[in-house]
């Protein structure tokens, strides 16, 4: 009880009352303390269940007055019985908060956020999250759980598909487009709708990449390196936060004061509202930090907001109140930065407004809309290697396309597109034989499972059936793909994992392909014809016999309802690949957690191979496998030596920093000109590189393009031991290059 009362000194101190327009005013001021409860609670009649309870007894509830808001419906008619419950049937008629995880698209699918960060287009990411909220809005939704900027270095988490990545500056500028996407400039905007930025925090870090497992890391790291895309979010105006399901520092997330008070609401200024995720609050008392009571006092008493689906608040809030744990004037500052959102979204004038159902026949799913996702696709798609030029394929020909994901549409969306449609997805099949046409004759075989294991399978298709088994044995699998491959003058494999083998809950400790899998591309192989690996994947896998096998590596993610056409368009090279990796891919699952921006140690290892007392493994490199920020193209691009304007910057002067950079190919195609810069001598040791500002371009052939960055000390700002944010004076290392490892390097000084 002590840390109740402390919590309880700090509430008082906290002054701001959230401020409501008249009209909310007044009906604010007609709330009983049980009303004002109900407002904090969030549930969902099951559309979206992402743990072991569904919300019971929904309309009773939303009747009496006990419900905020409600997530997992989407669709005019089921929203809107929902609301009119709220409104026509509750005392003061407040309506309803319809949330969703509207994640990478809301119908129309894009590719999963690992995906569409490969594109490093920051106006592309934004017209996604712009054209999810048109369509989610037409669909009677108003907030949806996204953005997701977990950092994770962690291929094994399953949600590091989720995510943009490993690095804190790119993951920052996704943050931020995103946050703009949904929200646009104008919350009344009906075709906007209210951000979530989630799960603060340092949910992708959990220790051995098990989801929900222990996070612990350092302040200084996690102020510099996992904080800064929360922040970007916030900074950008997102309406609302989401706790994460981790402890940090032995402390719940959705009970620590440290994230929320001081960190968010002090250190930030946030003022909009902070929901739990599912059940977090009730989990507490898994975590071993108090019962049910306790645990929702402690979250409330650390600014929590709302509570999703667990109804801790709902059901001891009042009591805590007479008990002395919470205050009343907390119970009415969360009540009031809920009304405050949906006053923002404008449902005290028109609770109906986001139900548009001329809108979502004309809009959702639309020609225009399918075109834009099969930009997208393509777009985020990482050329891995393509030796020889074997891509692009000529529309000539016989080609056998082989494997377990060409014709698979339940796995073409991946994972979190809870309102995607399958069978409006297009396969990699059907994509080749329309891109290909006339000129080329199609061969299939399926070739094998994506997994043999039943009793995998049955973990992996808790959603749906994604791992179908085959009634046909393995040896026959693998026979017809044999045959139809040794008819063909290429092969096309199309293998990897089933959309949900990554995503919430879908922690692997093997991030190699499945070994049937493996062993239909070993068999393939021993024909001799040229293979091309299309590879459908949520994480970064571990793919070194492939690497040095295939002629050509493909990543594909999961490009969402257009994938299969935007496959056909890069393989066919209607389409230039332009994507580059945002997470490192391992040589082994051995060198996890795995990122660019390591540290050097005292004992660095200067070659590929190792040497004695230093830091490196007897049995594998240090280096990835294809490191953060590499992607090829189908050209080539030669940059120029570098230019600096000059070598010394200051608080007052800064520093340009030019290169040029030609496509030397004959195709037109994008280039991400990529600056990293390390503090070489600092108060703490600093990362040998860091990315702080990026450039994508697009070139004709033979085309130069002069690419310029500015280095100033802002740029150059870290926290330090204790944890101010400041820059050191001293030696700065400028690199410039296609990625984080092929890099030119000059010296640079910020002079005091
Ligand atoms: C749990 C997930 O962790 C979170 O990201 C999601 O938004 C909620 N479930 C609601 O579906």
């Amino acid at each position: 009880m002590k840390h109740i009362l402390y919590l309880l000194f700090f509430t008082s101190i906290l002054s701001a009352q959230t401020t409501l327009s008249p009209k909310v005013e007044a009906i604010y001021q007609q709330m009983t303390i049980d009303e004002k409860i109900g407002q904090l609670n969030l549930i969902t009649p099951g559309g979206t269940v992402t743990g072991e309870v569904v919300s019971k007894n929904v309309n009773e509830k939303m009747k009496n007055g006990q419900v905020g808001g409600i997530f997992g419906i989407r669709g005019a008619k089921k929203v809107r019985q929902a609301q009119q419950i709220a409104v026509d049937s509750s005392r003061l008629g407040i309506p309803l908060i319809i949330g969703m995880d509207v994640i990478h698209g809301h119908q129309t699918i894009f590719p999963i956020p690992l995906g569409l960060s490969c594109t490093w287009n920051m106006d592309l990411i934004e017209k996604t999250a712009r054209q999810a909220a048109r369509e989610a809005t037409a669909d009677g939704l108003m907030w949806t759980f996204s953005p997701m900027v977990d950092i994770s270095r962690d291929p094994r988490w399953g949600r590091i598909s989720e995510g943009n990545g490993e690095d804190p500056y790119l993951g920052s500028q996704i943050a931020k487009a995103m946050v703009r996407g949904y929200q646009g400039d104008d919350f009344t905007d009906p075709t906007t709708m209210l951000a979530c930025v989630k799960h603060f925090a340092l949910y992708g870090a959990a220790e051995g990449g098990r989801d929900y497992n222990t996070v612990d890391m350092s302040k200084v790291r996690m102020y510099n390196e996992y904080l800064p895309p929360y922040k970007a979010a916030i900074d950008a105006g997102v309406a609302s936060v989401m706790t994460s399901f981790n402890v940090l520092d032995y402390v719940p997330a959705s009970g620590s004061k440290f994230l929320f008070r001081d960190v968010l609401r002090d250190e930030w200024g946030f003022d909009g509202f902070v929901v739990t995720d599912y059940t977090a609050i009730n989990e507490m008392i898994e975590h071993g930090v108090g019962n049910l009571q306790t645990v929702s006092a402690t979250a409330l008493n650390v600014d929590i907001d709302m509570d999703m689906v667990g109804e801790g608040f709902l059901m001891t809030l009042k009591e805590s109140l007479e008990d002395g744990f919470v205050t009343e004037s907390d119970i009415n500052e969360a009540c009031r930065r809920i009304l405050k959102a949906k006053e923002l979204l404008g449902l005290f004038e028109d609770p109906y407004r986001y139900f548009d159902e001329e809108r979502a026949s004309k809009e959702i799913l639309s020609d225009e809309f399918r075109a834009f996702a099969r930009e997208v696709a393509a777009e985020s798609f990482v050329l891995l290697k393509n030796e020889d030029d074997i891509l692009p394929l000529e529309k000539t020909g016989k080609i056998a396309v082989i494997g377990p994901l060409a014709d698979s549409r339940r796995n073409m969306l991946g994972t979190w597109s809870v309102s995607g449609d399958h069978s409006k997805a297009v396969t990699v099949i059907e994509g080749i034989r329309e891109v290909a046409g006339e000129g080329v004759e199609i061969l299939y075989a399926k070739g094998s499972n994506i997994s043999d294991d039943p009793e995998f399978a049955r973990k992996v298709n808790a959603f749906g059936p994604e791992i179908v088994i085959d009634e046909r044995s393995s040896a026959i699998l693998l026979e017809e793909a044999l045959i139809v491959a040794n008819q063909a003058d290429v092969i096309v494999a199309v293998v990897g994992e089933a959309a949900d083998m990554s995503g919430e809950s879908s922690s692997m400790a093997n991030i190699g392909l499945q070994p049937e899998q493996l062993e239909l591309l070993k068999a393939l192989e021993k024909t001799g014809k040229p293979i091309i690996m299309v590879l459908y994947n949520g994480r970064p896998m571990t793919l070194n016999w492939e690497s040095e096998n295939m002629d050509a590596i493909l990543d594909v993610w999961f490009g969402g309802t257009e994938g299969g056409n935007a496959v056909a368009d890069v393989l066919f090279g209607d389409k230039v690949p332009g994507g580059r990796l945002t997470t490192s891919f391992p040589f082994h699952v051995g060198q996890i957690p795995i990122y660019y921006s390591m540290l050097n140690t005292g004992r660095p290892n200067f070659g590929e191979t190792a040497q004695k007392f230093r830091s490196n493994y007897l049995d594998i490199p240090n280096q990835p496998l294809y490191p953060f920020g590499y992607g090829l193209s189908y050209a080539t691009f030669d940059y120029s030596p570098m230019v600096l304007s000059d070598t010394l910057f200051s608080n007052t002067s800064d520093i340009k920093v030019n290169v040029n950079v030609k496509n030397t190919g004959d195709r037109e195609a994008t280039e991400v000109v990529q600056l990293y810069v390390r503090d070489v001598v600092a108060s703490i040791s600093r990362p040998m590189k860091e990315l702080k500002g990026f450039q994508k371009i697009r070139l004709a052939p033979g085309e130069e393009k002069q690419v310029e960055f500015t280095i100033d000390q802002s740029m150059v700002e870290f926290y330090n031991v204790d944890l101010e944010k400041v820059s050191e004076p001293g030696l700065f290392e400028v690199m410039i290059g296609p990625d984080s490892q092929r890099l030119e390097r000059r010296n640079a000084i910020l002079k005091k």
